[in-house]
């Protein structure tokens, strides 16, 4: 049988584990990856106990406390707090999704915590998103026209309009692409559920005159082909989009205008 052995570098090994006090009434255990490139040394997996009793009811409110009263080295992206601006993403109990929207009891036992899988990471829970966002600035994400623009608004009937719904919510978090196996291994070259989704926003806006370019832009092998309709990408979406319609849509589209 072949065997496999991961560099001594990646081997995560065991951390720190901080308790809760003795006046704690409800602890719950998170174990969160940890990894410090300035360190040299490997990641580690740290354990905090907290308090639900004095403590928010969703994942982010137990990183914050455990950042604000127990270790201010652990780093995390998060700003909004709602679901709406996707710095939160991480992987909770094995699924990619948005620690601000996650409830704490959504999860069963202890609460596994690591960045978004198959991403360098840059500190902790960071992980380097510069690829995904020069991935994103490749696909124009802005109405293009070549006519000159009217007066007022561009408007749209209510029916070109509708089919934006389900596509303009996407706040660029990636749980999507990075739960995809052909992102994995195809990521420098494929470009991914999340942004794909966003391509196909811009292919179906009506005020948009470059479709046919953008199109053009995505007929390629790895671009736009790599996704074999696994679907995991629309089972983790924490906004209930469905990136792999998206997807099946742009190669219709593909066939239909040959
Ligand atoms: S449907 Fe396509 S994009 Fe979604 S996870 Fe599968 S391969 Fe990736
Ligand atoms: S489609 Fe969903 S999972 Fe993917 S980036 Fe957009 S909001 Fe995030
Ligand atoms: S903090 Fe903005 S989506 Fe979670």
């Amino acid at each position: 049988m072949a065997q496999f052995n991961l560099p001594p570098n990646s081997v995560i090994g065991k951390g720190k584990t901080y308790y809760a006090g003795t006046g704690a009434k409800n602890v719950r255990r998170f174990q969160i990856y940890r990894w410090d490139p300035d360190s040299g040394e490997n990641p580690r997996m740290d354990t905090y106990e907290v308090d639900l009793a004095a403590c928010g009811p969703m994942i982010l409110d137990a990183l914050l406390k455990i950042k604000n009263e127990v270790d201010p080295t652990l780093t995390f992206r998060r700003s909004c707090r709602e679901g709406v601006c996707g710095s939160c993403a991480m992987n909770i109990d094995g699924t990619n999704t948005l620690a601000c929207t996650k409830a704490i009891d959504d999860v069963s036992g202890e609460v596994k915590i690591y960045p978004l899988p198959h991403m360098a990471v840059v500190k902790d829970l960071v992980p380097d998103l510069t690829h995904f966002y020069a991935q994103y600035a490749s696909i124009k994400p802005w109405l293009q026209s070549a006519t000159s623009p009217p007066e007022r608004e561009r408007l749209q009937s209510k029916e070109d309009r509708a089919k934006l719904d389900g596509l303009y919510e996407c706040i660029l978090c990636a749980c999507c692409s990075t739960s995809c196996p052909s992102y994995w291994w195809n990521g420098e070259r494929y470009l991914g559920p999340s942004i794909l989704l966003q391509a196909y926003r811009w292919i179906v806006d009506s005020r948009d005159e470059f479709t046919g370019e953008r199109l053009d832009d995505l007929e390629d092998p790895f671009r736009l082909y790599r996704c074999h309709t696994i679907m995991n990408c629309t089972k983790t979406c924490p906004k209930g989009l469905n990136p792999a319609k998206a997807i099946a849509e742009i190669k219709k589209l593909m066939i239909e205008r040959r």
